[in-house]
């Protein structure tokens, strides 16, 4: 088959469709034909080197298909043995995608219990474009940060992958949303799928500018994938209020206040990817809303480096999709 076989770690260069041997179910598992794919910034991270796997592997955790042994329409659980615990997943726990071989290719062998059909009003695009973000986003409001309707939700850096489907998610569950981004083009697009306003965070004093939207009481939740904005995040949540993270794009280093932490009540919460009882429930999500997955841009697997250089450029808005 043909897949975006990695053979070597490095920069969007490395990133080549090749042939790779084609997969063989092991028990338990079903083969799909990939109908289209999306890239995640996990893919990059794998790309570069950040986790080192052994050569050569698949890359890509979102793909949606069709099983081969009964011909459904099939979307892919990124989450792989995520174990009986919701509280977090267990020690066999993997992201789809190195070092198993993932979605970036014609053929994917995964286990039976990794398969859910594809959510009826998806096209093959925006079904490839959902899982990974949108059980992050999911389990990070929902399960973790526990938002309900009529509270407020910031989501920082408009543009990734993960907040174009936690706006959505959050619209959809009735909160107030608010977004962050670099680019106004990039917060308008965000107001057209939910949010109520946002700010520029290259602004000196966009906290400020975030509370002032709230009329100065902050956001009970701030979702946080940037990292480094830890201090922003608490600075903006009113008293009680909840950041809950899952990325580090800014960067991994934060130094906080402690004292403004404990006399606000505050709470920092981890969260990763979701378990297949969250994926359930986001598809119902799904299948009750009527938003469907912003989508940067579409091109066959062959330009898979034309897509890694985009994303890590923070040129995107939403997903990139490959159609395989
Ligand atoms: N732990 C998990 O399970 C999990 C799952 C999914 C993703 N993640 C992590 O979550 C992050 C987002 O993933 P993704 O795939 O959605 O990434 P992505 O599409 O590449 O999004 C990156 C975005 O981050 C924003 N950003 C960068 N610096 C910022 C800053 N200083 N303040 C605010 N926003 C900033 C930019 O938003 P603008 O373009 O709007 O400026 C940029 O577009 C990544 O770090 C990823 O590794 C973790």
């Amino acid at each position: 088959m043909q897949a975006i076989a990695l053979i070597e770690n490095g920069g969007p260069e490395v990133v080549k469709i090749r042939e790779h041997p084609d997969p063989t179910p092991g028990p338990g598992e079903v083969l799909v034909e990939l109908r289209a794919a999306a890239l995640n910034r996990r893919d990059t991270l794998v790309r570069a080197g950040v986790y080192e796997f052994s050569f050569p592997y698949v890359l890509g955790s979102d793909g949606a298909g069709v099983r081969r042994d009964t011909g459904e329409e099939v979307v892919i659980l990124p989450s792989v043995a995520w174990g009986d615990a919701e509280e977090a997943p267990g020690p066999e726990f993997q992201i789809l995608g190195g070092p198993a071989d993932g979605t970036h290719a014609e053929l994917i062998s995964i286990a039976a219990e990794n398969v859910y059909p594809k959510p009826d009003r998806f096209s093959w695009q925006e079904a490839a474009a959902f899982p990974l973000a949108g059980l992050t986003a999911y389990r990070a409001l929902f399960s973790r940060a526990r938002l309900v309707a009529g509270e407020t939700v910031a989501v920082l850096g408009a543009g990734s992958g993960v907040s174009t489907i936690a706006v959505q998610l959050a619209a959809q569950a009735g909160a107030r949303v608010f977004v962050t981004s670099s680019e106004q083009e990039k917060i308008d697009r965000a107001i057209a799928v939910g949010a109520e306003a946002g700010v520029n965070y290259l602004h000196d004093g966009w906290v400020d500018e975030l509370r002032a939207l709230t009329g100065g009481t902050g956001v009970n939740v701030v979702v946080d994938s940037v990292g480094s904005t830890w201090p922003d995040s608490l600075a903006a949540l009113s008293p009680g209020g909840r950041v809950v993270c899952f990325g580090a794009t800014g960067g991994t280093e934060a130094q906080l206040q402690v004292r403004p932490f404990y006399f606000g009540q505050a709470s920092l919460l981890g969260t990763t990817m979701g378990s297949p009882r969250e994926f359930k429930a986001l598809l119902e999500m799904i299948a009750t809303g009527s938003w469907a997955p912003v989508i940067d841009s579409v091109r066959p697997l062959a330009d898979a480096t034309d897509a890694h250089s985009r994303l890590e450029a923070g040129e995107h808005l939403g997903k990139l999709v490959f159609d395989v």
